[in-house]
């Protein structure tokens, strides 16, 4: 056992759409702010996404598309895996219910109840929500026959289905919430959940027949697992796949992140298929709110009035639609987006605030001091009072960021942003270096440097890209030890160093100009530019290496002339090369980010040199040079005039 806490932070597994739209990336920002603040308050975490593959909605719409349902989900999730490369979501797994591991997990999880007694077959007759893959009483779904969710028709069904005995359980659940008042998060919703039990459970139908697309039930195969079954499942199904370790480790969740719609599927239904199948509960549920079009609707696909976010972050910055969404959503309530919304909240915080106070101190560090930050000496009467609420705001942001209430801790943060600022007004550099009173200079500029450096530190987890500009800027890149939680200590910053003033971060943008770049046309270069410039938190440089032994690596400009999947290695694709008229054979774990035809005819770099290696019995030949970050990889290409065989030099 190591001694680090762990720390295991989920989101829901979403449906593969072709629309993805801001408040997709709310939750999947959400969890990942939470996971790397909790890295680097010294967790060790892990933190999971996915996709939620099975169930009729699915099936139609592949079928409407022409194509079998895995066929259709297998192109839509890449339009996840490129937002969340794009948004620098850090997940350490992305599950797919079509996982075999989890099908055959899900399985076993359905047999166990089964075999004791928890699921049973009869007739369902009621009402279905494809859209949400729910099912309705003739009340909820009123003399319309509308959905009470969404508000699409329901569709009347009577089939043979297997119940599960959700209300046998409907005591003990009333119990473990009594036990456990901080598991479903807002305290508003609990209550919601509450009253919601209080009127008596129902069983739950836990199978369908009138389609195929599903998990089929191990003792039954004309029944399908019912969708949310199934998803709920992944939550554990992901981690018993890394591993019966790996489970023990993070098992039980400490938190799934959920949107409030889906709220009661994570409080009622699966805590008590882990009650029915004897297994720990997760420690809490947080049902976020929405993100509302400025005109109040909820923003959803099928209503049409999406928000492209990959287009948002092109036209902004990834750091900064994740800032936008976790200060602008309070803790459980509803937000509003709007362009203009979105934009004020960047000038505001980001351009003035935050971006002034930065180049306001390197500005002067570069003016009065030649680029140098020196050490404080004498001080001014407003020295104590500045630096006594940058010393005790790592706390009061620590205590709002585990409890996840994001907004707030930003708030908080940027009370010292905004007091930092005043304190420059108060203590008038430039009148100081007017007067020669270098050494009050001195102090005011080390304060100004020291709280930029303090919260750009605790800002990171919102903003992965920022810190290492703002390193740059202070002539600390390469000194990661002032960038950790650990050194939130007044007065690390080195006196001494040099600075490299740069480029404002966020340039204010013209709110009278804001339909000047239409999305559309940000949208055109966001599908064929879709790399975010600002996803560059990159790994540290490797050590130095002398010319000599870089010279003898030999990397060619090859063309692929076939690619396929090795058959039953999930990671790996084979490739047929050629290079000045011979051929080659290469074997690369890259399946998980290309279509094998993705790739036939590309021309791409070859280190051509490697001894070879067999890999699941095939003999690979050199290596195929890819760019990796995180989660995100894509080969490198070569230019397309140079014929194979140039040497890359
Ligand atoms: O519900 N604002 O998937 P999903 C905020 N597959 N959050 C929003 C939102 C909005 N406008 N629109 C959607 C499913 N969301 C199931 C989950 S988990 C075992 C199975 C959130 O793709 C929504 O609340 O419909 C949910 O948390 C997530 O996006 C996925 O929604
Ligand atoms: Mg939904």
């Amino acid at each position: 056992m190591c001694g680090k806490p762990t720390f295991y932070i989920t989101t829901p597994i979403y449906y593969p759409s072709d629309k993805l739209h801001i408040g997709h990336a709310y939750t999947t920002v959400a969890a990942d702010t939470m996971s790397r603040y909790k890295k680097m308050r010294g967790y060790d975490t892990y933190f999971l996404t996915g996709s939620d593959e099975h169930g009729q909605k699915i099936q139609r719409k592949a079928a409407e598309a022409g194509v079998s349902p895995k066929a259709y989900v297998d192109e839509i999730i890449k339009n996840f895996k490129e937002l969340w490369r794009v948004l620098q979501i850090s997940n350490d797994d992305f599950i797919r219910t079509t996982d075999p591991a989890h099908e055959k997990f899900c399985q076993d999880f359905f047999q166990k109840i089964y075999d004791q007694g928890d699921i049973y077959k009869s007739e369902y007759s009621g009402w279905y929500c494809t859209s949400c893959e729910t099912f309705f009483t003739e009340l909820q779904v009123g003399e319309e026959h509308i959905c009470p969710d969404c508000g699409k028709p329901a569709e009347l069904m009577k089939e043979e289905s297997y119940f599960f005995r959700m209300s046998k359980y409907a005591d003990r659940w009333m119990q473990f919430i009594a036990d456990n008042p901080d598991f479903i998060q807002p305290e508003s919703r609990r209550n919601e959940m509450v009253n919601f039990v209080k009127q008596g459970l129902d069983d739950l139908c836990v199978s369908r027949t009138t389609f195929d697309w599903g998990i089929p039930v191990p003792f039954d195969s004309k029944h399908v697992i019912y969708v949310w079954f199934d998803a709920l499942i992944n939550y554990m199904s992901a981690l018993k796949k890394q591993g019966e370790d790996v489970y023990e480790k993070f098992w039980p969740a400490d938190v799934h992140l959920v949107g409030k719609d889906i709220i009661r599927f994570h409080t009622i239904i699966w805590p008590i298929m882990l009650m029915a199948a004897d297994l720990p509960l997760p420690k809490k549920v947080l049902g976020h709110g929405w993100v509302l079009l400025g005109d109040g609707g909820k923003m959803s696909k099928s209503k049409g009035n999406v928000v492209d976010p990959l287009v948002l972050c092109r036209k902004y910055s990834s750091d900064a639609i994740r800032y936008f969404l976790m200060r602008e959503m309070g803790y459980g309530t509803d937000c509003n987006y709007s362009e203009e919304m979105l934009a004020l909240r960047i000038n505001t915080d980001l351009a003035n605030d935050y971006g002034n106070l930065l180049s306001r101190t390197t500005g002067m560090i570069s003016k009065f001091q030649k680029d140098v930050v020196l050490a404080p000496g004498a001080g001014t009467d407003f020295d104590a009072e500045l630096i006594a609420l940058a010393k005790a705001t790592p706390e009061r942001f620590a205590a709002l960021m585990d409890n996840m209430e994001w907004s707030n801790a930003l708030a908080e943060l940027w009370k010292l942003v905004n007091r930092a600022n005043k304190y420059i007004d108060e203590a008038a550099p430039w009148a100081l270096n007017k007067a020669g009173e270098k050494e009050k200079l001195a102090t005011v500029l080390y304060n100004m440097v020291e709280v930029v450096r303090m919260v750009t530190i605790m800002v990171s987890p919102v903003m992965p890209s920022l810190p290492q500009r703002v390193w740059a800027q202070l002539g600390i890149a390469d000194r990661p030890e002032l960038a950790t939680w650990d050194s939130l200590r007044w007065g690390a910053f080195p006196a001494g160093t040099q600075i490299d003033r740069g480029e404002p971060l966020f340039p204010r943008i013209d709110l009278d100009a804001l339909d000047d770049m239409p999305l559309a046309e940000a949208e055109a270069s966001a599908q064929t530019e879709a790399v975010a410039e600002s996803a560059c938190s990159c790994e540290p440089v490797e050590p130095e290496c002398v010319y000599d032994d870089f010279a003898k690596v030999d990397i060619r400009v090859v063309q692929v002339l076939d690619c396929f999947k090795v058959p039953k290695a999930d990671r790996l694709l084979q490739f047929k090369l050629e290079m000045a008229g011979q051929e080659f054979t290469v074997v690369s774990g890259i399946a998980q980010w290309y279509e094998p035809q993705q790739l036939i005819g590309k021309k791409l770099l070859w280190v051509a040199n490697l001894a070879p290696r067999k890999i699941r019995g095939v003999e690979s030949r050199g290596m195929l040079l890819s760019a990796a970050q995180g989660d995100c990889l894509a080969v490198v290409e070569a230019p397309e005039n140079m014929p194979t065989g140039s040497r890359v030099c």
